[in-house]
């Protein structure tokens, strides 16, 4: 999401007569954009502020700003450790950048007012060269879970016009992007008119030159009838879903208001794969969050163990303020989260491991991203359910083209390949 919107930002700036660089030494202005989901992803922040606040101590005249949740999330706290700050921005004040930019005065630009309308709708987001695209749906958040700042940085839910959408998805079309991911905080929630999420899928679908589409994050509670249904009728719709579940006890659920029972989720899992039977899933799970006992953490791993995630995102909570769960405190201490964490990622490893290793001599279409990161002489891409595949490099293989692969060997976090 922040790719996305930092995309967006560029598009703004360039509008207003801005250039990038690929060098922070030579940059009249650098802005971060940030997160705020949990402590660690701001004390990063904070480090690299702190070396940039070198770069403007040896040259005053350059702005440096900071955009996006951590902005809106705690801005006074923010001022105080950084006071050389010259722009804060919040994600629904991206418009008027270029007018933030221009304030001369000494004290820093701020404007992190929540906006109930703000999708930019009308800005074209300035995408890379890459064959997959971001391209957001919906913004914002309603569902306030105890433990989750979004809804207080990101505001109210809304969605951009469908008409907006197809129109950005034609042009990525024409310039030869091969995969469009929907974004949203809780994308399955998308409505806009009499549009609802499933309908979207089939309007994007529909546009010729895509071939495969994606989605994420969605929410369990809006994971509908109509959306499984155009998820399975649609053949570029990709058997991949990230479906967050957060724990597997039903009392921290419902202390956590995910609104759904364990009973609930496992029923669209087994959903999901009647109607899709080669999904995959992953999905975000919490450990430590408020009153988790043992009783609780066990029940998280079970429920791992049933689902049998093919990947997941795993963090120990973290205490927000604005949140609900915030006055509560924190009643497992920081290395009981760790031995938990530690517990979790080791299992999901294990599992991932077998459902990889269960591929070996199975054949699947990949589209072509580029080189791997590691291998010389290899090239990667997804398969279908979001694995990465790796297979040897052929002159006449380019990205944006797919290929039939045979697995040859796996690990927990890619598949080894042989071209067919
Ligand atoms: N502490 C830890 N993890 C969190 N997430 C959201 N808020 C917190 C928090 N306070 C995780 C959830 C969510 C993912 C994007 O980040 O698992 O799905
Ligand atoms: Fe946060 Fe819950 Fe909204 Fe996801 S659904 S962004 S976890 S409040």
């Amino acid at each position: 999401m922040n790719i996305a919107d930092s995309q967006t930002v560029t598009a703004i700036l360039r509008r207003a007569g801005y250039a990038t660089t690929d060098n922070p030494g030579e940059a009249d202005v650098i802005l971060l954009n940030t997160c705020a989901i949990r402590e660690h992803a701001e004390a990063r922040v904070l480090g690299r502020l702190s070396d940039l606040a070198r770069l403007k101590s040896a040259h005053p005249e350059r702005k440096l700003g900071l955009l996006g949740c951590m902005a809106q999330h705690n801005r006074a706290a923010l001022m105080r450790k950084a006071p050389w700050l010259d722009l804060v921005a919040g994600p629904d004040s991206y418009r008027r950048l270029p007018e933030l930019l221009g304030n001369a005065s000494f004290d820093p630009a701020v404007d992190v007012r929540l906006d109930r309308t703000e999708t930019y709708a009308d800005v074209s987001p300035e995408y890379d060269n890459g064959v997959r695209a971001y391209v957001t749906a919906m913004r914002g958040c309603d569902k306030f879970c105890a433990f989750c700042v979004v809804p207080y940085v990101r505001g109210r839910e809304r969605s951009v016009p469908a008409c907006d959408i197809l129109r950005e998805v034609h042009q990525l079309a024409a310039r030869g992007v091969k995969e469009i991911v929907l974004l949203g905080q809780t994308v399955n929630a998308y409505r806009y008119e009499q549009i609802g999420f499933g309908k979207l899928l089939c309007m994007v679908a529909a546009v010729d030159g895509i071939e495969r589409i994606r989605f994420t994050s969605p929410h369990p509670s809006d994971m509908t009838p109509d959306v499984i249904e155009a998820m399975a009728r649609e053949p570029k719709v990709q058997p991949y879903l990230h479906l967050p579940v957060q724990s597997g006890s039903d009392r921290v659920l419902s202390a956590m208001g995910r609104g759904y029972t364990t009973e609930q989720y496992l029923h669209t899992v087994e959903y999901l794969r009647s109607a899709i039977p080669n999904i995959a899933f992953s999905t975000d799970i919490i450990v430590g969050f408020h009153s988790e006992d043992e009783h609780d953490f066990a029940a998280t791993l079970g429920l791992m163990r049933t689902v049998g995630y093919d990947s997941a995102f795993m963090f120990k909570y973290s205490l927000r303020e604005h949140t609900r769960a915030f006055k509560l405190g924190d009643t497992v201490s920081e290395v009981e989260k760790s031995r938990r964490l530690a517990e979790v990622i080791a299992l999901q490893e294990t599992i991932s491991l077998e459902r990889n290793r269960a591929l070996v001599g199975h054949e699947f279409p990949v589209l072509v991203e580029g080189p791997a990161r590691r291998g010389q002489g290899m090239l990667a891409g997804k398969t279908p359910q979001f694995k990465t595949a790796l297979f040897p490099a052929v002159p006449c293989i380019k990205p944006g083209d797919t290929v039939r692969v045979r697995v040859d060997s796996a690990t927990a976090h890619s598949l080894t390949c042989a071209l067919v």
